[in-house]
């Protein structure tokens, strides 16, 4: 029983193998574009960029938005580390925020956080302690949760500040706004992943997605190598080889119209675990925010009152049962090579990480699997917290 492993049905191949023998194989196969638009059409972007992986997406967003070495970027804590590291590779500084009861940054600090901790100088949003300038907030959308950041478009819109979403986890997760929108379409430019653990898979891949024309012409020109004359060899800046390829692209278009499919399903398993533990007073399953529709990409539990090594000892005992888990990721916070990074009110973050962990939520997994699954984590439980 697996956390969440990738489905590939005879659609799939046939896809890919079309794609072998026609030989569109390589970035600048026709499969790449149809791709995406097929993804701008479901998010309802304008444009959408098909990149190699979600990190290389994230990369190629701060560096369109002009994150460099004067630059600092707000990120939540629990995340995983390929949301923080493009910040890094631009040489610029992350800012740490603590996340809320979705595990999603809490935008109201981010509020306070502009409002108290730095001034607006020519035009640029400057931190009073280390005199950088705030340029990009990352909202990441943890486990498919859709994080409704809205209110912060007011302000950053005033101090010039950019809105990335991490919308790695979250293909098919919408916020209510006038209408429903898809994460990573509200902000100014929105990152998708499709690697072999999300809800639908290309293998490694990634994309760009936004309605700003500029962006994607640069991120479009940056990502398939700068190039000005491709016969001459003529680039004009530094680019990088960040496209998908047509393989992984045949790939995803025929990932893609199962993904309303799997939804559902997952949404199904969902509901089981929440009903399974509606009654046990400790254990809960994370939730979502009103006003949203989610992936159910990810379920995770939290057990109060455990602690890390029993959270750990309570992974062991479901392997030997043959039953995937894994914690939730360890906070950026707590993450040596990211100690020496300014960190606002980390309130919340470790209490989560202590006793939360992720179970198993593939497309693949029966009402009998998790009725099981949640019998041995119940028994667990009881046994550990008596004694
Ligand atoms: C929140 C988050 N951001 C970014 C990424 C990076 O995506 P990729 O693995 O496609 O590089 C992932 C997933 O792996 C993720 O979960």
């Amino acid at each position: 029983m697996k956390l969440s492993v990738p489905h590939i049905d005879k659609k799939d191949i046939y896809s890919i193998n079309k794609t072998l023998k026609n030989q569109y194989i390589s970035t600048s196969s026709k499969n790449v574009k149809i791709f995406e638009n097929k993804i701008s059409n479901y998010c309802n972007t304008k444009f959408a960029i098909a990149l190699n992986t979600g990190t290389s997406a994230l990369h190629l967003a701060l560096k369109i938005l002009g994150v460099d070495k004067d630059s600092e970027v707000i990120v939540p804590s629990l995340t995983f580390v390929a949301t923080v590291n493009p910040i890094l590779y631009l040489g610029a500084n992350p800012i740490i925020f603590d996340v809320d009861e979705n595990h999603n940054i809490k935008i109201d600090d981010v509020i306070n956080f502009i409002k108290s901790e730095t001034i607006l100088k020519k035009k640029k949003t400057l931190n009073k302690k280390t005199k950088k300038i705030l340029k990009v907030i990352i909202v990441a959308h943890m486990w498919g949760r859709a994080c409704d950041f809205s209110k912060l478009k007011k302000i950053c819109k005033k101090r010039n500040i950019y809105i990335l979403e991490d919308a790695a986890e979250a293909l098919g997760s919408f916020i209510k706004l006038k209408k429903y929108k898809h994460c990573g379409s509200i902000g100014d430019i929105g990152c998708l992943s499709f690697n072999g653990n999300k809800i639908i898979t290309t293998g490694s891949g990634g994309a760009i997605i936004t309605n700003n024309k500029k962006f994607h012409m640069r991120a479009q020109y940056l990502a398939n190598q700068a190039k000005d004359d491709g016969y001459n060899y003529i680039h004009n800046d530094c680019g990088y080889n960040y496209k998908m390829n047509g393989i992984s692209a045949a790939l995803g278009i025929s990932q893609l119209k199962k993904l309303k499919k799997k939804i559902e399903k997952r949404k199904r398993i969902y509901q089981r675990y929440l009903n399974n533990f509606k009654k046990v007073k400790n254990i809960k399953l994370l939730k979502f925010a009103k006003d949203t529709k989610i992936n159910y990409w990810m379920n995770v539990i939290s057990l109060k009152k455990l602690n890390f090594k029993q959270t750990q000892q309570l992974s062991l005992y479901l392997a030997k049962k043959k039953i995937e888990t894994r914690r939730v990721w360890r906070p950026l916070n707590l993450q040596n090579y990211l100690k020496k990074y300014q960190k606002f009110k980390l309130l919340d973050t470790n209490k989560f990480y202590l006793n939360s962990i992720c179970i198993p939520s593939d497309d693949n997994i029966s009402g009998y699997d998790i009725d099981k699954i949640s019998n041995y984590i119940k028994k667990y439980y009881e046994v550990v917290s008596n004694n």
